[in-house]
Protein backbone atom coordinates (compact mmCIF):
# COMPACT_ATOMS: atom_id res chain seq x y z
CA UNK A 1 0.00 0.00 0.00
CA UNK A 2 1.23 3.93 -0.75
CA UNK A 3 2.15 5.70 2.46
CA UNK A 4 -0.57 8.45 1.42
CA UNK A 5 -3.69 6.08 0.51
CA UNK A 6 -5.09 7.97 -2.79
CA UNK A 7 -8.84 8.71 -1.64
CA UNK A 8 -11.57 5.59 -1.90
CA UNK A 9 -14.03 7.68 -3.72
CA UNK A 10 -14.02 10.04 -6.86
CA UNK A 11 -16.03 13.01 -7.16
CA UNK A 12 -19.35 13.53 -8.62
CA UNK A 13 -20.17 16.98 -7.75
CA UNK A 14 -18.43 19.79 -7.43
CA UNK A 15 -18.79 23.05 -5.63
CA UNK A 16 -16.89 26.10 -6.70
CA UNK A 17 -14.30 27.59 -4.44
CA UNK A 18 -12.34 31.13 -5.32
CA UNK A 19 -9.49 33.24 -4.23
CA UNK A 20 -10.25 36.33 -3.98
CA UNK A 21 -7.54 38.97 -4.21
CA UNK A 22 -4.81 40.71 -1.29
CA UNK A 23 -6.70 43.59 -0.80
CA UNK A 24 -10.25 42.09 -0.84
CA UNK A 25 -8.71 39.92 2.10
CA UNK A 26 -7.35 42.81 4.12
CA UNK A 27 -10.81 44.53 3.70
CA UNK A 28 -12.21 41.33 5.02
CA UNK A 29 -9.74 40.97 8.06
CA UNK A 30 -10.89 44.47 9.01
CA UNK A 31 -14.02 44.11 8.78
CA UNK A 32 -14.82 41.18 11.11
CA UNK A 33 -12.11 42.53 13.30
CA UNK A 34 -9.83 40.39 12.54
CA UNK A 35 -11.89 37.53 14.19
CA UNK A 36 -11.67 34.73 10.91
CA UNK A 37 -15.36 33.41 12.54
CA UNK A 38 -16.37 36.97 10.84
CA UNK A 39 -15.46 36.14 7.38
CA UNK A 40 -17.87 34.90 4.55
CA UNK A 41 -17.13 31.27 3.31
CA UNK A 42 -17.07 32.96 -0.47
CA UNK A 43 -14.10 35.11 1.26
CA UNK A 44 -11.98 31.71 2.06
CA UNK A 45 -10.28 29.63 -0.88
CA UNK A 46 -9.59 26.58 1.68
CA UNK A 47 -11.49 25.85 4.71
CA UNK A 48 -9.24 24.58 7.51
CA UNK A 49 -11.95 26.12 10.16
CA UNK A 50 -12.90 22.84 11.36
CA UNK A 51 -14.04 19.11 10.53
CA UNK A 52 -16.86 19.37 11.94
CA UNK A 53 -20.38 19.17 9.58
CA UNK A 54 -18.74 20.35 6.77
CA UNK A 55 -17.75 17.17 5.30
CA UNK A 56 -18.72 15.69 2.23
CA UNK A 57 -21.47 12.81 2.59
CA UNK A 58 -21.70 9.90 0.30
CA UNK A 59 -24.11 8.44 -2.00
CA UNK A 60 -25.55 6.55 0.17
CA UNK A 61 -26.06 9.15 2.59
CA UNK A 62 -28.01 11.59 0.08
CA UNK A 63 -30.25 8.72 -0.85
CA UNK A 64 -31.10 7.66 2.92
CA UNK A 65 -32.27 11.14 2.81
CA UNK A 66 -34.46 10.89 0.26
CA UNK A 67 -36.36 7.85 2.37
CA UNK A 68 -36.76 9.89 5.61
CA UNK A 69 -39.38 9.58 7.80
CA UNK A 70 -40.56 12.60 9.02
CA UNK A 71 -43.20 11.75 11.75
CA UNK A 72 -43.28 13.41 14.70
CA UNK A 73 -42.70 10.25 17.01
CA UNK A 74 -41.61 7.11 16.35
CA UNK A 75 -40.17 7.08 12.61
CA UNK A 76 -39.02 4.87 10.57
CA UNK A 77 -35.64 6.86 10.40
CA UNK A 78 -35.67 6.67 14.16
CA UNK A 79 -35.29 3.05 14.54
CA UNK A 80 -32.55 3.06 11.38
CA UNK A 81 -30.47 4.78 13.60
CA UNK A 82 -31.57 2.87 16.69
CA UNK A 83 -29.77 -0.34 14.85
CA UNK A 84 -26.75 1.41 14.03
CA UNK A 85 -25.99 2.65 17.65
CA UNK A 86 -26.99 -0.55 18.94
CA UNK A 87 -24.41 -2.39 16.65
CA UNK A 88 -21.51 0.00 17.38
CA UNK A 89 -22.23 1.65 20.80
CA UNK A 90 -24.25 -0.52 22.44
CA UNK A 91 -25.57 2.07 25.27
CA UNK A 92 -28.97 0.97 26.48
CA UNK A 93 -30.80 4.51 25.82
CA UNK A 94 -29.90 7.30 23.42
CA UNK A 95 -31.61 10.62 22.17
CA UNK A 96 -30.67 12.44 19.26
CA UNK A 97 -29.24 16.02 19.83
CA UNK A 98 -29.21 18.62 16.81
CA UNK A 99 -25.24 18.82 18.19
CA UNK A 100 -22.60 17.88 20.49
CA UNK A 101 -23.14 20.52 22.43
CA UNK A 102 -26.88 19.72 22.73
CA UNK A 103 -26.09 16.76 24.25
CA UNK A 104 -23.48 18.04 26.42
CA UNK A 105 -25.90 20.98 27.91
CA UNK A 106 -28.53 18.46 28.77
CA UNK A 107 -25.90 15.75 30.85
CA UNK A 108 -24.84 18.89 32.76
CA UNK A 109 -28.50 20.19 33.05
CA UNK A 110 -29.40 16.23 34.26
CA UNK A 111 -26.30 15.07 36.17
CA UNK A 112 -23.98 18.18 37.12
CA UNK A 113 -24.53 20.40 40.85
CA UNK A 114 -23.23 23.81 41.39
CA UNK A 115 -19.45 23.55 42.51
CA UNK A 116 -18.78 19.98 41.37
CA UNK A 117 -15.77 18.74 39.28
CA UNK A 118 -15.78 16.87 35.78
CA UNK A 119 -12.12 15.33 35.24
CA UNK A 120 -11.48 14.15 31.52
CA UNK A 121 -8.25 14.33 30.00
CA UNK A 122 -8.85 17.30 27.70
CA UNK A 123 -12.30 18.95 27.56
CA UNK A 124 -13.30 20.24 24.23
CA UNK A 125 -14.58 24.09 24.61
CA UNK A 126 -18.43 23.26 24.16
CA UNK A 127 -17.95 20.97 27.20
CA UNK A 128 -16.33 23.06 29.52
CA UNK A 129 -18.50 26.18 28.42
CA UNK A 130 -21.34 23.63 29.39
CA UNK A 131 -20.14 22.54 32.29
CA UNK A 132 -19.28 26.16 33.85
CA UNK A 133 -22.52 27.43 32.59
CA UNK A 134 -24.36 24.91 35.23
CA UNK A 135 -21.14 26.24 38.23
CA UNK A 136 -19.30 22.87 37.34
CA UNK A 137 -15.49 22.84 36.88
CA UNK A 138 -14.46 21.22 34.44
CA UNK A 139 -10.41 19.57 35.12
CA UNK A 140 -7.97 18.36 32.82
CA UNK A 141 -6.03 15.57 33.72
CA UNK A 142 -4.34 14.43 30.64
CA UNK A 143 -0.64 12.90 30.12
CA UNK A 144 2.14 14.76 30.07
CA UNK A 145 3.44 13.66 26.89
CA UNK A 146 0.49 15.80 25.66
CA UNK A 147 2.77 18.26 25.68
CA UNK A 148 5.64 17.24 23.91
CA UNK A 149 5.92 17.03 20.19
CA UNK A 150 7.81 13.51 19.42
CA UNK A 151 6.54 11.56 16.76
CA UNK A 152 7.32 8.38 18.72
CA UNK A 153 4.38 8.93 21.43
CA UNK A 154 1.43 6.88 20.09
CA UNK A 155 -1.33 8.26 22.75
CA UNK A 156 -1.00 11.72 23.84
CA UNK A 157 -4.27 11.86 24.44
CA UNK A 158 -3.74 9.47 27.58
CA UNK A 159 -5.66 10.50 30.24
CA UNK A 160 -2.86 10.42 33.32
CA UNK A 161 -4.18 7.69 35.72
CA UNK A 162 -1.88 8.68 38.71
CA UNK A 163 -3.19 12.59 38.45
CA UNK A 164 -6.70 10.94 37.73
CA UNK A 165 -7.02 9.24 40.99
CA UNK A 166 -5.11 11.55 42.97
CA UNK A 167 -7.49 14.38 42.11
CA UNK A 168 -10.58 12.07 43.06
CA UNK A 169 -9.14 11.28 46.57
CA UNK A 170 -8.27 15.32 46.71
CA UNK A 171 -11.69 16.51 45.80
CA UNK A 172 -13.81 13.53 46.68
CA UNK A 173 -16.13 10.97 44.71
CA UNK A 174 -18.92 12.77 45.95
CA UNK A 175 -17.93 15.92 44.40
CA UNK A 176 -17.45 14.17 41.07
CA UNK A 177 -21.12 12.96 39.48
CA UNK A 178 -19.69 12.42 36.19
CA UNK A 179 -15.98 11.65 34.86
CA UNK A 180 -15.18 12.31 30.80
CA UNK A 181 -12.30 11.36 28.53
CA UNK A 182 -12.68 12.63 24.74
CA UNK A 183 -11.59 10.98 21.70
CA UNK A 184 -9.35 11.52 20.17
CA UNK A 185 -7.93 14.41 22.03
CA UNK A 186 -9.46 17.51 20.11
CA UNK A 187 -8.69 20.39 22.46
CA UNK A 188 -4.75 18.41 22.54
CA UNK A 189 -3.75 18.00 19.14
CA UNK A 190 -6.56 15.18 18.02
CA UNK A 191 -4.03 12.88 19.76
CA UNK A 192 -5.85 8.88 20.00
CA UNK A 193 -6.35 7.40 23.64
CA UNK A 194 -4.94 4.04 23.76
CA UNK A 195 -7.44 1.05 24.60
CA UNK A 196 -5.48 -0.09 27.57
CA UNK A 197 -5.60 3.83 29.16
CA UNK A 198 -9.52 3.79 28.27
CA UNK A 199 -9.72 0.57 30.53
CA UNK A 200 -7.97 1.67 32.92
CA UNK A 201 -9.60 5.02 33.19
CA UNK A 202 -13.27 2.83 33.63
CA UNK A 203 -11.47 1.17 36.15
CA UNK A 204 -10.70 4.28 38.28
CA UNK A 205 -14.45 5.70 38.04
CA UNK A 206 -15.79 2.73 38.89
CA UNK A 207 -13.97 2.09 41.78
CA UNK A 208 -15.82 5.38 43.07
CA UNK A 209 -18.92 4.72 41.52
CA UNK A 210 -18.26 7.89 39.49
CA UNK A 211 -20.37 7.63 36.08
CA UNK A 212 -17.80 7.26 33.22
CA UNK A 213 -18.98 8.99 29.77
CA UNK A 214 -16.86 9.27 26.14
CA UNK A 215 -16.81 12.65 24.30
CA UNK A 216 -17.11 10.00 21.57
CA UNK A 217 -16.90 12.90 17.87
CA UNK A 218 -14.05 11.07 16.06
CA UNK A 219 -14.47 7.93 17.58
CA UNK A 220 -13.43 5.84 14.66
CA UNK A 221 -10.69 7.92 13.94
CA UNK A 222 -9.65 6.63 17.49
CA UNK A 223 -10.38 2.97 16.88
CA UNK A 224 -8.21 2.62 13.68
CA UNK A 225 -5.26 4.55 15.93
CA UNK A 226 -5.91 2.01 18.53
CA UNK A 227 -5.88 -0.96 15.21
CA UNK A 228 -2.43 0.83 14.00
CA UNK A 229 -0.84 1.45 17.05
CA UNK A 230 -1.70 -0.96 20.09
CA UNK A 231 -0.11 -4.21 18.96
CA UNK A 232 -2.71 -6.59 20.89
CA UNK A 233 -5.50 -5.24 18.61
CA UNK A 234 -4.22 -5.00 15.31
CA UNK A 235 -6.47 -7.92 14.04
CA UNK A 236 -9.38 -6.05 15.61
CA UNK A 237 -11.73 -4.55 13.41
CA UNK A 238 -12.72 -0.44 13.86
CA UNK A 239 -15.80 -1.92 14.81
CA UNK A 240 -14.64 -4.47 17.52
CA UNK A 241 -12.01 -1.88 18.67
CA UNK A 242 -15.57 0.62 19.25
CA UNK A 243 -17.70 -1.53 20.60
CA UNK A 244 -14.81 -2.36 23.12
CA UNK A 245 -14.27 1.14 23.78
CA UNK A 246 -18.18 1.92 24.60
CA UNK A 247 -18.43 -1.52 27.14
CA UNK A 248 -15.99 0.38 29.37
CA UNK A 249 -18.13 3.84 29.83
CA UNK A 250 -21.45 4.17 31.41
CA UNK A 251 -22.83 6.77 28.49
CA UNK A 252 -21.10 8.77 25.70
CA UNK A 253 -21.80 12.11 23.94
CA UNK A 254 -21.58 12.39 20.41
CA UNK A 255 -21.61 15.24 17.78
CA UNK A 256 -22.07 13.53 14.81
CA UNK A 257 -20.54 16.33 12.59
CA UNK A 258 -17.27 14.83 13.14
CA UNK A 259 -17.35 10.93 12.53
CA UNK A 260 -20.55 9.95 11.66
CA UNK A 261 -19.57 12.54 8.33
CA UNK A 262 -22.92 14.25 8.52
CA UNK A 263 -23.56 18.10 8.46
CA UNK A 264 -26.18 18.38 11.13
CA UNK A 265 -26.56 15.86 14.54
CA UNK A 266 -25.29 14.45 17.53
CA UNK A 267 -26.45 12.11 20.51
CA UNK A 268 -26.56 11.63 24.09
CA UNK A 269 -26.64 8.22 25.38
CA UNK A 270 -26.58 6.41 28.48
CA UNK A 271 -26.94 2.62 30.41
CA UNK A 272 -29.06 3.95 33.12
CA UNK A 273 -32.25 4.23 32.89
CA UNK A 274 -33.28 6.42 36.02
CA UNK A 275 -31.03 8.95 34.57
CA UNK A 276 -32.60 8.70 30.98
CA UNK A 277 -36.04 9.52 32.44
CA UNK A 278 -33.96 12.95 33.09
CA UNK A 279 -32.96 13.33 30.35
CA UNK A 280 -36.01 12.76 28.04
CA UNK A 281 -37.63 15.32 30.15
CA UNK A 282 -34.93 17.90 29.42
CA UNK A 283 -34.40 16.79 25.63
CA UNK A 284 -38.42 17.30 25.24
CA UNK A 285 -38.05 20.77 27.09
CA UNK A 286 -35.22 22.20 25.34
CA UNK A 287 -34.70 20.25 21.57
CA UNK A 288 -37.70 18.27 20.85
CA UNK A 289 -39.47 14.73 21.26
CA UNK A 290 -37.07 12.12 22.04
CA UNK A 291 -37.33 10.06 18.85
CA UNK A 292 -35.99 12.91 16.45
CA UNK A 293 -34.67 15.31 19.57
CA UNK A 294 -34.25 18.24 17.61
CA UNK A 295 -33.41 17.24 13.77
CA UNK A 296 -35.16 15.81 10.88
CA UNK A 297 -36.15 12.26 10.03
CA UNK A 298 -33.78 12.23 7.02
CA UNK A 299 -31.02 13.95 9.03
CA UNK A 300 -31.44 10.39 11.47
CA UNK A 301 -31.38 8.64 8.50
CA UNK A 302 -28.01 10.16 7.31
CA UNK A 303 -25.99 9.62 10.54
CA UNK A 304 -27.44 5.91 11.00
CA UNK A 305 -25.36 5.63 7.19
CA UNK A 306 -22.61 7.80 8.28
CA UNK A 307 -21.40 6.02 11.37
CA UNK A 308 -20.58 2.69 9.78
CA UNK A 309 -19.49 4.25 6.97
CA UNK A 310 -17.01 6.69 9.40
CA UNK A 311 -15.37 3.40 10.46
CA UNK A 312 -14.48 1.65 7.09
CA UNK A 313 -11.26 1.20 7.27
CA UNK A 314 -9.86 1.67 3.58
CA UNK A 315 -11.66 5.44 4.25
CA UNK A 316 -9.87 5.78 7.53
CA UNK A 317 -6.64 4.83 6.19
CA UNK A 318 -7.18 7.75 3.14
CA UNK A 319 -8.20 9.73 6.27
CA UNK A 320 -4.93 9.56 8.68
CA UNK A 321 -3.22 9.43 5.43
CA UNK A 322 -3.94 13.10 4.58
CA UNK A 323 -3.05 14.64 7.98
CA UNK A 324 0.18 12.69 8.47
CA UNK A 325 0.82 13.93 4.72
CA UNK A 326 -0.23 17.39 5.57
CA UNK A 327 2.37 17.09 8.78
CA UNK A 328 5.64 15.62 7.01
CA UNK A 329 4.99 18.19 4.18
CA UNK A 330 4.40 20.96 6.38
CA UNK A 331 7.78 19.79 8.63
CA UNK A 332 10.07 19.75 5.16
CA UNK A 333 8.72 23.47 4.88
CA UNK A 334 10.07 24.29 8.28
CA UNK A 335 7.08 24.68 10.09
CA UNK A 336 6.72 23.57 13.56
CA UNK A 337 4.11 21.48 13.48
CA UNK A 338 2.96 18.72 16.31
CA UNK A 339 4.12 14.79 15.94
CA UNK A 340 2.97 12.53 15.54
CA UNK A 341 -0.47 14.09 13.55
CA UNK A 342 -3.55 14.21 14.69
CA UNK A 343 -6.33 12.26 13.12
CA UNK A 344 -8.78 15.12 11.73
CA UNK A 345 -6.22 17.96 12.31
CA UNK A 346 -3.06 19.41 12.14
CA UNK A 347 -1.53 21.36 14.50
CA UNK A 348 1.06 23.98 14.00
CA UNK A 349 2.84 25.40 17.28
CA UNK A 350 2.63 28.70 17.43
CA UNK A 351 4.80 29.34 20.44
CA UNK A 352 7.46 27.93 18.47
CA UNK A 353 6.89 29.43 15.13
CA UNK A 354 6.64 33.28 16.78
CA UNK A 355 7.92 33.10 19.68
CA UNK A 356 8.71 37.33 19.47
CA UNK A 357 4.95 37.08 20.37
CA UNK A 358 4.30 36.39 23.82
CA UNK A 359 1.51 34.23 25.13
CA UNK A 360 -0.73 38.07 26.27
CA UNK A 361 -0.60 38.99 22.88
CA UNK A 362 -1.92 36.03 21.38
CA UNK A 363 0.97 34.27 19.13
CA UNK A 364 -2.08 31.45 17.26
CA UNK A 365 -4.31 34.01 16.56
CA UNK A 366 -1.12 36.25 14.24
CA UNK A 367 -0.40 33.05 12.41
CA UNK A 368 -4.14 32.88 11.75
CA UNK A 369 -4.40 36.13 10.59
CA UNK A 370 -1.53 35.95 9.12
CA UNK A 371 -2.52 32.41 6.99
CA UNK A 372 -6.13 34.36 5.57
CA UNK A 373 -4.06 37.26 4.22
CA UNK A 374 -1.14 35.33 2.75
CA UNK A 375 -3.79 32.81 1.23
CA UNK A 376 -7.18 32.99 2.19
CA UNK A 377 -6.43 30.24 4.06
CA UNK A 378 -8.76 29.42 7.20
CA UNK A 379 -7.24 27.95 10.22
CA UNK A 380 -8.67 28.17 13.93
CA UNK A 381 -6.45 29.37 16.87
CA UNK A 382 -6.60 27.09 20.45
CA UNK A 383 -4.51 28.61 22.52
CA UNK A 384 -5.07 31.69 24.53
CA UNK A 385 -8.05 32.77 22.59
CA UNK A 386 -9.79 29.40 23.06
CA UNK A 387 -8.55 28.42 26.16
CA UNK A 388 -7.12 31.01 29.07
CA UNK A 389 -10.04 31.60 31.74
CA UNK A 390 -9.88 33.59 35.27
CA UNK A 391 -9.25 31.12 38.13
CA UNK A 392 -12.80 31.07 39.93
CA UNK A 393 -10.93 31.38 43.04
CA UNK A 394 -8.18 34.22 42.38
CA UNK A 395 -9.76 35.85 39.07
CA UNK A 396 -5.96 35.78 37.80
CA UNK A 397 -5.73 34.56 34.14
CA UNK A 398 -4.67 30.99 33.83
CA UNK A 399 -2.78 29.95 30.03
CA UNK A 400 -3.02 26.88 28.26
CA UNK A 401 -0.15 25.06 28.09
CA UNK A 402 0.56 25.38 24.50
CA UNK A 403 -0.61 27.98 21.46
CA UNK A 404 -2.20 26.02 18.85
CA UNK A 405 -3.43 26.26 15.39
CA UNK A 406 -5.44 24.08 13.90
CA UNK A 407 -5.51 22.85 10.63
CA UNK A 408 -8.83 20.79 10.52
CA UNK A 409 -9.50 18.69 7.50
CA UNK A 410 -13.41 18.53 6.33
CA UNK A 411 -13.60 14.64 5.60
CA UNK A 412 -13.52 13.87 1.72
CA UNK A 413 -13.28 17.30 1.11
CA UNK A 414 -10.41 18.28 -0.27
CA UNK A 415 -7.34 17.15 -2.29
CA UNK A 416 -3.73 16.28 -1.97
CA UNK A 417 -3.50 19.70 -4.34
CA UNK A 418 -5.41 21.89 -2.07
CA UNK A 419 -3.30 20.61 1.09
CA UNK A 420 0.44 21.46 -1.60
CA UNK A 421 -1.30 24.51 -1.69
CA UNK A 422 -1.29 25.21 2.11
CA UNK A 423 2.02 23.78 2.56
CA UNK A 424 2.98 26.86 0.50
CA UNK A 425 1.37 29.39 2.01
CA UNK A 426 2.86 28.26 5.07
CA UNK A 427 6.31 27.74 3.66
CA UNK A 428 5.66 31.07 3.18
CA UNK A 429 4.87 32.39 6.07
CA UNK A 430 7.59 30.70 7.74
CA UNK A 431 10.45 32.45 5.93
CA UNK A 432 8.98 36.21 6.99
CA UNK A 433 7.62 35.28 10.40
CA UNK A 434 9.51 37.83 12.28
CA UNK A 435 7.30 40.43 10.60
CA UNK A 436 4.26 38.91 12.25
CA UNK A 437 2.89 41.09 15.18
CA UNK A 438 0.78 40.29 18.51
CA UNK A 439 -3.33 41.17 18.71
CA UNK A 440 -5.00 42.57 21.80
CA UNK A 441 -9.05 41.94 22.25
CA UNK A 442 -11.04 45.16 22.31
CA UNK A 443 -14.39 43.46 22.79
CA UNK A 444 -15.27 39.99 24.41
CA UNK A 445 -18.32 37.95 25.63
CA UNK A 446 -17.79 36.19 29.07
CA UNK A 447 -17.89 32.09 27.67
CA UNK A 448 -16.81 31.04 24.37
CA UNK A 449 -14.74 34.11 23.53
CA UNK A 450 -13.26 32.93 20.60
CA UNK A 451 -15.96 32.74 18.25
CA UNK A 452 -16.80 36.40 18.39
CA UNK A 453 -14.41 38.47 20.47
CA UNK A 454 -12.71 42.08 18.19
CA UNK A 455 -9.05 41.97 17.95
CA UNK A 456 -6.88 45.10 17.02
CA UNK A 457 -2.96 44.74 16.14
CA UNK A 458 -0.81 45.64 18.95
N1 LIG B 1 -16.58 17.62 21.80
C1 LIG B 1 -15.53 17.72 20.97
C2 LIG B 1 -14.30 16.92 21.24
C3 LIG B 1 -15.60 18.56 19.85
O1 LIG B 1 -14.56 18.63 19.04
C4 LIG B 1 -16.79 19.29 19.62
C5 LIG B 1 -16.90 20.19 18.49
C6 LIG B 1 -17.87 19.13 20.49
C7 LIG B 1 -17.72 18.29 21.57
C8 LIG B 1 -19.18 19.87 20.29
O2 LIG B 1 -19.86 19.41 19.19
O3 LIG B 1 -19.99 21.34 17.60
O4 LIG B 1 -21.57 19.43 17.43
O5 LIG B 1 -21.76 21.02 19.29
N2 LIG B 1 -15.91 20.58 17.86
C9 LIG B 1 -15.92 21.43 16.68
C10 LIG B 1 -14.51 21.69 16.27
C11 LIG B 1 -16.73 22.67 16.81
O6 LIG B 1 -14.30 22.55 15.41
O7 LIG B 1 -13.61 21.02 16.77
P1 LIG B 1 -20.85 20.36 18.33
Amino acid sequence: MSKHPPEPFRIKMVEPIQLIDKPAREKALQRSGYNIFGLKSDEVFIDLLTDSGTGAMSQDQWSGIMSGDESYAGARSFHRLSEAMVDIFGFKHFVPTHQGRAAENILCAVILGDGQYVPSNMHFDTTEGNIRARGGRPVNLVCEEAFFSDPDILFKGNMDLEKLEGFIKEVGPENIPLGMITITNNAGGGQPVSLENLRAVSKIYKSYKIPFFIDACRFAENAYFIKLREPSCKKKSTLEIAREIFSLADGATMSAKKDAIVNIGGFLAVNDSDLFEKIKSELILREGFITYGGLAGRDLDAIAIGLREGLNEDYLAYRLGQTSYLVNQLKKAGVPVIEPAGGHAVYIDACKMLPHIPQTEFPGQSLVVEMYREGAIRGVELGSVAFAFPDPDTGEMVYPEMELVRLALPRRTYTQSHLDYVVEVLGAIQENREKLSGFKITKSPVLMRHFSCIFEPV
